[in-house]
Parts: C-alpha cells; structure tokens; sequence
C-alpha cells in the first residue's frame, strides 16, 4: 500500500509541478502583453487547481501510511523536530503543499470572480506564483531524483 501510493505521489508530482509552471507563466504572460483571457486559460487554471487538489488527496493518504509518520510516537515531537529528515516529511514538506494548495484554491476562486482580462491574469499570475515558489521551497529534491 505504502510503496503504491508513494509511486503514485512521486510521479503525479512532475504534473502537478509542469502544470503549475505553465499556469504562472500563461498568467505573466497575459497579464504583461493585454492579453484577452479566453478558455484556454481558464482551462489551463482548472486542470492546475484539479491536479494540484489530487495530489493532496494522495499526500494525506501517503502521510499516514509512510515509515516517518510512526516516528511521532516513537520519538514525541522534540524527536522529530530535532532530526531534519522527519522534520520535512511530518512538518515541513506536508504544511507547506498545503499553504501552496491553498493559495492555488484562492487565487482560482478570486480570479473567477474578476470581469475583465488584465485583473484576471494579475490575480492568477500573483496566486500561482507565489504557489509555485513554495512547492519549489519544499520538495525533497534529493529523495526525488
Ligand atoms: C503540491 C503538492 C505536493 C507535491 C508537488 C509533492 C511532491 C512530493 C515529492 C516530489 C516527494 C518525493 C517523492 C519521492 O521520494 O520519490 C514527496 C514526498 C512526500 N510527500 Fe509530498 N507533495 C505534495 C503534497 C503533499 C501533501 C499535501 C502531503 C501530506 C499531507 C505530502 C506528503 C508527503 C510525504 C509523507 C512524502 C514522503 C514519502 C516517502 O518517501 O515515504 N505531500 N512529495
């Protein structure tokens, strides 16, 4: 079960991280250049708030039945603070996807709510980004390659 969802989590991962750099990019892009916002956009903004929202799902399943979760009660939380590996797999890596998720939710739902194209792109480009940086900032980047 474990290995299972582990594999699934890796690989959804590069979509999740694909996705999203192409939603920010289309965001710049169009906020930068006037661009009129059409549905290709809109859709690039969905499959990226879908994607990323499975990849939660998949996370909280992996959190529970990963080797690092059973180190809470082994080791109290000073013992999993005080070690860097099960500090980014139990705290750091799991809250901040979650910030990073949150932040793709709302930029999506805040952009929905704009009636023209520039204030659109602005809020995705701001939202997306600011998402993008924080998965960037905790990805295992040593585990994953
Ligand atoms: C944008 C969302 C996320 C991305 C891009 C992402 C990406 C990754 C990557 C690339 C790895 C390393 C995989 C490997 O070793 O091959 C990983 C591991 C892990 N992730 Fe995530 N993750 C996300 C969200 C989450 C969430 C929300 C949770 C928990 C609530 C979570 C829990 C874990 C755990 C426990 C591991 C360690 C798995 C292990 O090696 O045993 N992830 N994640």
């Amino acid at each position: 079960m474990y290995e299972v969802v582990q594999f699934i989590h890796s690989y959804w991962a590069y979509l999740v991280l694909f996705m999203l750099l192409i939603a920010s990019f289309n965001a710049i892009i169009g906020f930068v250049t006037n661009k009129e916002y059409g549905s290709t956009n809109f859709q690039i903004a969905l499959f990226t708030l879908i994607v990323s929202h499975i990849q939660l799902l998949i996370g909280i399943v992996l959190y529970f039945s990963a080797p690092y979760f059973k180190m809470w009660a082994e080791e109290g939380m000073g013992g999993v603070m005080s070690d860097s590996t099960l500090r980014l797999y139990n705290v750091e890596h799991p809250l901040m996807m979650i910030i990073a998720i949150a932040l793709i939710t709302i930029g999506y739902s805040k952009h929905k709510k704009k009636l023209t194209s520039k204030p659109k792109f602005k809020t995705l480009a701001i939202f997306y980004t600011l998402a993008l940086i924080v998965v960037l900032s905790r990805i295992p980047w040593s585990a994953w390659f």
